[in-house]
C-alpha cells in the first residue's frame, strides 16, 4: 500500500490516477452534453484546482473560455470573522454561462462565498463542478451538480489537494490515517 508522508501526517492511497481520471472523463462527457451551445467560461479556483481544471478543460470540445479567481482569506472588522476576497474577477462574466472548477467543496463555505461574489457580475448563469464533493459535510442549499467524486468526511491530499501547502502534486489522492 503506497504511503506519504507530509509535514508530521501519515496518508495512504485511496484514489488512483487511473480511476480519477476515468471520473474526469465521465464528468466531461456530462458537461459537453450540458453545454455544447453555451460558450461556457470555466472559472477556476486556485490553488487547488488547476490538475482538475486541466484535465477536465481539455476535454470540453465546443467554444469555452478559461480564467483563474483566487481566494484571499483576511480576518474580518466583523464579528463574523474571516472573509474570502475572490481577486481576479472582472466583468467578462457579466451575461455569460459560467462553470466554477474547484477542488472540494467540504461545508460549502467557500463555494458560497464565490457564488454571492460572482452575482455581483450578473453572470447568466453559474453551476459548480467540483473534483472532490462531501455530501455529509456539505452545509448550503447552492446545488453541487457537477461533482466528480463523492466522499466522506476524512481529510484527502493529492491532485491538487494540499495539506499545509504540501502534496499538491501527487498523482493520486491519499487519505489521512487514523493513528496520526
Ligand atoms: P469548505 O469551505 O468547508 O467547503 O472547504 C473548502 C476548502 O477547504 C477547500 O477549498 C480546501 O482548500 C479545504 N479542504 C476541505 N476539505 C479538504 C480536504 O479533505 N483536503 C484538503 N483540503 C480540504
Ligand atoms: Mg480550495
Amino acid at each position: 500500500m503506497k504511503k506519504v508522508k507530509l509535514h508530521d501526517k501519515q496518508f495512504r492511497l485511496f484514489i488512483e490516477s487511473e480511476n480519477i481520471t476515468s471520473k474526469i472523463k465521465d464528468l466531461a462527457e456530462v458537461i459537453n452534453h450540458d453545454f455544447h451551445d453555451k460558450k461556457p467560461i470555466f472559472l477556476c479556483v486556485l490553488n487547488g484546482s488547476f490538475l482538475f481544471a486541466s484535465e477536465l478543460i481539455k476535454r470540453f470540445n465546443y467554444d469555452c473560455e478559461v480564467s483563474f479567481v483566487k481566494l484571499a482569506s483576511y480576518e474580518g472588522v466583523q464579528t463574523t470573522g474571516k472573509i474570502k476576497n475572490l481577486i481576479g474577477l472582472n466583468d467578462e462574466i457579466k451575461n455569460r454561462n459560467i462553470i466554477v472548477v474547484e477542488d472540494i467543496v467540504d461545508t460549502g463555505n467557500t463555494i458560497y462565498s464565490v457564488s454571492e461574489q460572482l452575482k455581483k457580475h450578473h453572470p447568466s448563469s453559474v453551476e459548480i463542478a467540483t473534483l472532490l464533493y462531501k455530501p455529509e459535510a456539505y452545509q448550503k442549499s447552492i446545488p453541487i451538480k457537477y461533482p466528480a467524486i463523492e466522499v466522506g468526511n476524512e481529510f484527502l491530499v493529492g491532485f491538487g489537494l494540499d495539506y499545509d501547502g504540501l502534496g499538491r502534486n501527487l498523482e493520486d489522492i491519499y487519505i489521512i490515517e487514523e493513528n496520526n
